[in-house]
């Protein structure tokens, strides 16, 4: 196999792991990521992480043919549930729907610690993840976005501090990417505007739903835009 190359989605995950930290990637399927940042020097060691054992062994091949098996224990786990306090520093879920990521985190106590780093990228639902994190103590250091020319992806960092936010609900839909100058930034916003803009033409079309509050949070969001962050 030789060197590893990720694509941009697991790049942009790649960037927010600190260097010399032990990462657990839960839900690793192919184990990419920690292959990647193994062979990089990024990292020395990790633990690769999944609910079931195909994606394990996917793990396990990609491990022994970029010669980093030594380096990763291989876990089945539900979430972080055979995880526990100290196994590792930094803690990536990728890939997974966003309320399936909170609840792994919301779960699992030891992760409400200040010196773990929370590195997540929701493929659905990030307004959940991000309220989560706001509403529960996490402070949301970091985001950043990728594209691979169809889909928009987020990548979250987050960090337990123990403060409680008032989520605003125009922030949970872009969160940190708002203050982020870059194209594909600035696309991801875009296109969650015109996607909540779709939700509240068929609320109205329907007579359902909280049209109010959806009206003002797309107005907020529109108004952020405009004014940069
Ligand atoms: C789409 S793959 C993502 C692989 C990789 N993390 C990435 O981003 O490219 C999702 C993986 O998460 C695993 N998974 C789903 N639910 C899980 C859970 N509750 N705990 C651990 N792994 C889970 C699946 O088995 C699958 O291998």
């Amino acid at each position: 196999m030789g060197k590893i190359k990720l694509d941009s989605r697991l790049s942009a995950v790649a960037d927010f792991v600190r260097e010399g930290k032990t990462v657990a990637d839960i839900g690793t399927d192919h184990a990419y990521l920690l292959a990647y940042l193994l062979q990089q020097g990024t990292i020395e060691n990790g633990i690769a992480a999944d609910l079931r054992k195909g994606p394990l062994e996917n793990a396990r091949k990609t491990l022994i043919e970029s010669d980093q098996l030594e380096k990763v224990n291989l876990i089945l786990s539900d979430g972080l549930d055979e995880l526990k306090k100290g196994d590792c520093e930094d803690i990536v879920i990728a890939g997974m729907g966003g309320i399936l990521i909170k609840e792994i985190l919301e779960r699992t106590p030891w992760v409400f610690d200040e010196n773990i780093h929370i590195i997540a990228q929701p493929m659905t639902h990030a307004e959940v993840l991000r309220r989560f994190f706001l509403e529960n103590g996490f402070k949301i250091l970091e985001e950043s976005s990728a594209t691979d020319g169809k889909r928009f992806y987020c990548i979250i960092s987050a960090q337990y501090d123990g403060i409680k936010r008032d989520a605003e609900e125009w922030y949970t839909y872009v969160g940190e990417l708002i203050k982020n100058r870059d194209n594909v930034s600035q696309t991801y916003i875009e296109k969650t505007i015109a996607t909540l803009e779709k939700k509240l033409v068929a609320m109205q079309n329907a007579g359902v739903g909280e049209v109010d509050t959806l009206t003002a949070t797309v107005a907020t969001l529109k108004q952020k835009v405009e004014n940069n962050g």
